[in-house]
């Protein structure tokens, strides 16, 4: 059943988009944050790389939840509610739902019409199941759904979507979840793990180039909401592995010099200079209990494949 409360009107011209863009761009070097990329081009793009033959984080991560059903009902019992943290297409969550017959469950996501064509398809995969969808930045305020009050919860954020965040706001997001979840909450998160770099590399700079049309939409996001004239061609998809910092980082390398407008701001870029657009953070075993321990959640069992390649890792509110 999909209950859906109120979704705010869509408007054209973002102001947190300008704002971040704007910003981005006139910063050295130029940083613009992750979440942009997830229009609804974007959103679809995502979902293409999480089936190319290079990206194992997808695969590897729902053969688990396949896997470890049993593991995640003795662990968590039934008649939670599941809140999962950006959850996009939810296509791995069928697997937890199914093992630990939850009291609800709700998705929470910032694209709206994605998350409710996904919310709808759930909902008819279980009948009998409340599912709760609230559209929202999972970096900002958010208010759960009063039909979950008095509900124990359990946090769901897969697809190690922690690793595109900066440690210190990695720690501050858990902490807002470990705040908003409440006392008795649990979480169940996937985390990527650090690897063969070019295995890595490989995974954000695939052959198919659909990680390159996944860094360039942004380019078009840019032009077609914020009055841009950045060229296409001017960009190239760069995908690096930062070993001091355990992260491949995603860039927009200028190809030649650039002169273009965002917003009615002038922006020029060298041949050579890049826009970072992401990094994705890799942890160790002990680097992840301790990004957890520090975000106020006390880490309890861990699930990885046999290569090493990802994990799960189930903690208790603190
Ligand atoms: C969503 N997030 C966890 C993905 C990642 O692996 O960092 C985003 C992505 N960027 C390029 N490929 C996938």
């Amino acid at each position: 059943m999909l209950l859906t409360e109120d979704a705010p009107a869509l408007t054209r011209i973002d102001p947190a988009f300008r704002r971040d863009i704007v910003e981005g761009l006139s910063r050295t070097p130029k940083a613009t944050p992750p979440i942009w990329f997830y229009d609804r081009k974007g959103s679809e793009l995502f979902e293409q790389i999480t089936d190319l033959p290079e990206y194992y984080p997808t695969r590897t991560e729902t053969a688990l939840l396949e896997r470890h059903g049993p593991d995640f009902a003795a662990a968590v019992g039934e008649g939670r509610a599941v809140v999962e943290f950006g959850a996009g297409s939810s296509r791995k969550t069928p697997h937890l739902l199914r093992a630990i017959a939850p009291a609800a469950y709700v998705p929470i996501d910032i694209s709206g019409d994605f998350l409710h064509t996904s919310s709808a398809q759930l909902a008819s995969a279980f009948p009998g199941l409340p599912v709760l969808p609230v559209v929202g930045d999972f970096n900002g305020p958010l208010t759960l759904p009063a039909a979950i009050e008095g509900l124990p919860r359990l946090g769901f954020f897969p697809g190690s979507t922690i690793g595109n965040m900066e440690p210190d706001a990695a720690v501050d997001l858990l902490r807002a979840m470990r705040a908003l979840l409440g006392d008795g909450a649990m979480l169940l998160i996937g985390m990527d793990r650090i690897k063969d770099r070019d295995r890595l590399i490989a995974a954000y700079d695939d052959a198919a180039g659909v990680t390159a049309a996944f860094n360039l939409n942004l380019v078009e996001r840019i032009n077609r909401e914020l009055e841009g004239d950045l060229p296409i061609d001017g960009f190239a998809h760069r995908a690096r592995w930062n070993d001091e910092k355990a992260r491949i980082e995603m860039h927009l390398e200028a190809v030649r010099p650039l002169h273009f407008h965002v917003a009615g701001q002038c922006f020029q870029m060298e041949a050579g200079e890049t826009i970072h657009t992401e990094s994705s953070h890799k942890y160790g075993a002990r680097d992840a209990r301790l990004l957890l321990r520090a975000g106020g959640w006390a880490p309890s069992q861990e699930w990885t494949d046999a290569d090493g390649l990802f994990s799960l890792v189930l903690a208790k509110a603190g």
